[in-house]
This record gives C-alpha cells, structure tokens and sequence, in this order.
C-alpha cells in the first residue's frame, strides 16, 4: 500500500495526496482501510498570510476537512488527536491563555482554526484538541531555521567584506517555543490516555519577544551577527498577527497530563543539530 508506515507498522503517516481531508468519502474508505485505533489530525491550511485572500480555502481545510477527520474516527471509534493553535487567541490577555479563556482569533486562520476546533467537538465530543504555538524542529522551515540560514548568509557576507545592515527584528511579538519533538513525544504519551477537550501543550520556561529570542539562537550558534530591535507595524504583512498568543495551562495538575521540559534545553538541542547538518 503507498502508505508512509513504520517498521512495525504501529503508525502509518499518510500525505495530502493520499488523504485529503476535503474529500470526505476518498478519506473515509482510505482509513477505514487502515482501521486505526487512534488518529492524529495534523493537516491544516497554515499560511497565515494566504489566508487573508484565501478564505474559502482556508475554511475548507481548517473546518470542513478536520469535521471530516472527526466523524470517520467517531465511526471507527478511534481516539482522535485534533491539533489546533495559540492563533486561536487575540493575544492581548496581558497573561498566558489557558483553556478556558474565550477564543477571539484576529485573522482568517486562527479563525478557521477555531471553527475547526468547534466542528470537531460537535462531531466527535471525545476528541482531545491540543492547541500549540511557535513550533520548531527537525524536517522543514520555521523561524529558527530561518534566523540560522540568515545567520550563516551573513556571516559568508561579511567575511566577502560586504557591507551589511543590521537584521531587524520585532520586540513587539511574544511566545514560548515549543519543540516539535517535545510535542510529538507528548502526543504519543496523550494518545493512549483518556484525556479530552482542550489542552494546551507548552513547555516550561516564561514566554520571549522575537528579538530575545533571536539573540538567544545566534549565542547558543556562536554566531555574531548585528540585530536591531523594531516593531511588527515597519513590516508589511497581510495577516494582523496576535502580539502575545501566549499559552498557558490550568490542567497540568491534572494525572497524565505530558509535561514538556524548558523551551531553551530543546532550543539548544535543535540549534546544535542544525548546525551540525549545516556547511
Ligand atoms: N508551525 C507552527 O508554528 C504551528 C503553531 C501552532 C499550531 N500549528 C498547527 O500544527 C499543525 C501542523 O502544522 P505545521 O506547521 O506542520 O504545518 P505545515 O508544515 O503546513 O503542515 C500541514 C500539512 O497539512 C497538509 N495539508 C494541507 N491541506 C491538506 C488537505 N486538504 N488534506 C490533507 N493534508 C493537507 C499539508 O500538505 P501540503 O504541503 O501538500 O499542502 C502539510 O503537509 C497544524 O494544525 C497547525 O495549525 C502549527
């Protein structure tokens, strides 16, 4: 079968292509097929800029498609694992979100998100819906890729006597990163568990502006490199973004609840390991 699975076919991945969560009955016969007894939902419409001209699109993915998810696993009556977004919040609380604050997302894909998290919870009330922000980690772009490729573009800039301005970077945007690794290991502690509703998942260690934390990546890189504090508003963006989406939790008391270590011990773990695979 052209799916992606793991050696002992524990968990079988599948790709957009594979599985369009758009297409209802294409979904529903492909896992029926697999009969799984847990599912992940990972698939979303995430260009948050897109988003803004892409409305329709970005419903029918965030919305329609995670219904589609939650119904064939309510069929099945397999545990499902929704993940949504801190973009579900406006971000001006002044203090983390924890789950009961009312979401009131301010741009087109926090709010289909959050129609999202709400289909899913009619269809299937069961589900558990992890909400999560500004991830990083091994296999694709995300922001502290990108600051290290920046890094490296300037350190090869300056050492060919290039005259260079500053990296500007905003202080007016605040979050705590959250390692991919960190959550997929939480999930998999999660998935057999009973937990459902919402929960956010954030790791411990108090919540940073963009430029801290870029200052952070370039000392744990060894990298030196001129940074220059600005604000969200000299920068032209499509999306309005939420200043400080930052979550919190209210149920980590709770048993079972995956407790995620310090933001900066995972940071410097995926900074090192970047710069390993990185000339
Ligand atoms: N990255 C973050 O900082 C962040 C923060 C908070 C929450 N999240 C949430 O975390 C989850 C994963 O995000 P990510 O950052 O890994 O995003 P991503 O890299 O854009 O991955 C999303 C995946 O969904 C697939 N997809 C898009 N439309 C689909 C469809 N109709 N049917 C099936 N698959 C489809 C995409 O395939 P194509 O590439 O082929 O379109 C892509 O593989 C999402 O729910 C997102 O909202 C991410």
């Amino acid at each position: 079968m052209p799916y992606l699975r793991s050696q002992d076919d524990d968990v079988v991945a599948l790709p957009h292509e594979i599985a369009d969560i758009t297409d209802a009955e294409r979904l529903r016969r492909t896992i029926e097929d697999i009969k799984p007894r847990q599912i992940i939902n990972l698939a979303a419409y995430t260009n948050v800029n897109r988003a803004e001209r892409e409305f329709t699109l970005a419903h029918r993915v965030n919305a329609e498609g995670a219904r589609n998810v939650a119904e064939i696993a309510r069929q099945l009556n397999a545990r499902l694992i929704h993940v949504s977004t801190n973009f579900v919040f406006a971000g001006d609380k002044g203090s983390p979100y924890v789950e009961s604050d009312l979401p009131s997302p301010v741009n087109v894909y926090g709010k289909s998100k959050l129609a999202g998290e709400q289909a899913v919870y009619a269809a299937y009330p069961s589900s558990l819906i992890l909400r999560v922000g500004w991830l990083f980690g091994p296999g694709g772009q995300n922001f502290v890729a990108t600051i290290l490729d920046r890094g490296l573009a300037y350190r090869v800039a300056l050492q060919q006597q290039v005259a260079l301005q500053p990296i500007r970077i905003v202080v007016d945007q605040r979050g705590v990163p959250t390692s991919t690794l960190d959550v997929a290991q939480a999930i998999g502690q999660l998935v057999s568990s009973d937990i459902t509703g919402v929960l956010h998942l954030v790791p411990r260690g108090e919540a940073v502006d963009r430029f801290s934390l870029v200052t952070e990546i370039f000392e744990m890189a060894g990298m030196q490199v001129a940074i220059e504090p600005s604000f969200s508003s000299e920068f032209k963006s499509d999306a309005p973004r939420p200043k400080a989406a930052i979550l919190g939790s209210e149920r980590d008391s709770e048993p079972r609840i995956p407790i995620l270590r310090n933001w900066r011990e995972a940071l410097r773990d995926y900074v090192d390991s970047e710069m390993q695979r990185r000339p």
